[in-house]
């Protein structure tokens, strides 16, 4: 892969192993890696380390970040709250590509719970490569990218 630009990660401790799991595969990949957390299987809120990532993808600090919770569905739930973040729920490798090409997604969200770790990794592998078409998606995306948030 080419674009070897940062990414920021977060996870529960749902994902936990799976969030390790990338980064290793993605470190091995010469990616560099931003981890907010968690830092053990040891029960937390999966809402702090959503608003952690999403934080700095809304503040541009980072162009690409990847969650893990135990479904995918709680912080794919919370990344969407903050402005300019378009965080995509891909436990397949399909919705990951169209992820990219249609909606220009930035953050990556799995179910840890849910997805084995070889489709993981393609997954990632896939949602990174695939480029945005832009064209009419782009008009599509700035249709709700510029509806008012409560956050940043
Ligand atoms: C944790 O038990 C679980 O609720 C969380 O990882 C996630 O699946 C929430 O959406």
């Amino acid at each position: 892969m080419k674009n070897t630009s940062p990414i920021v990660m977060g996870s529960d401790h749902a994902g936990y192993a799976l969030k390790e799991l990338i980064k290793d595969y993605l470190a091995a990949l010469n990616f560099q890696i931003k981890d907010c957390g968690a830092f053990s299987e040891d029960s937390v809120d999966y809402s702090d380390f959503g608003i952690a990532v999403a934080e700095k993808i809304a503040s541009g600090d980072f162009n690409r970040g990847i969650l893990v919770c135990g479904t995918g569905l709680g912080m794919s739930m919370v990344a969407n709250r903050f402005k300019n973040v378009r965080a995509a729920l891909c436990n397949d490798i399909f919705s990951a590509m169209m992820s990219r090409q249609h909606n220009d997604s930035n953050i990556l969200v799995l179910g840890g719970r849910v997805i084995g770790e070889e489709l993981a990794k393609e997954i990632v592998h896939v949602w990174l490569k695939t480029p945005f078409e832009g064209g009419r998606h782009q008009k599509r995306i700035e249709k709700f990218d510029t509806i008012k948030s409560n956050t940043i």
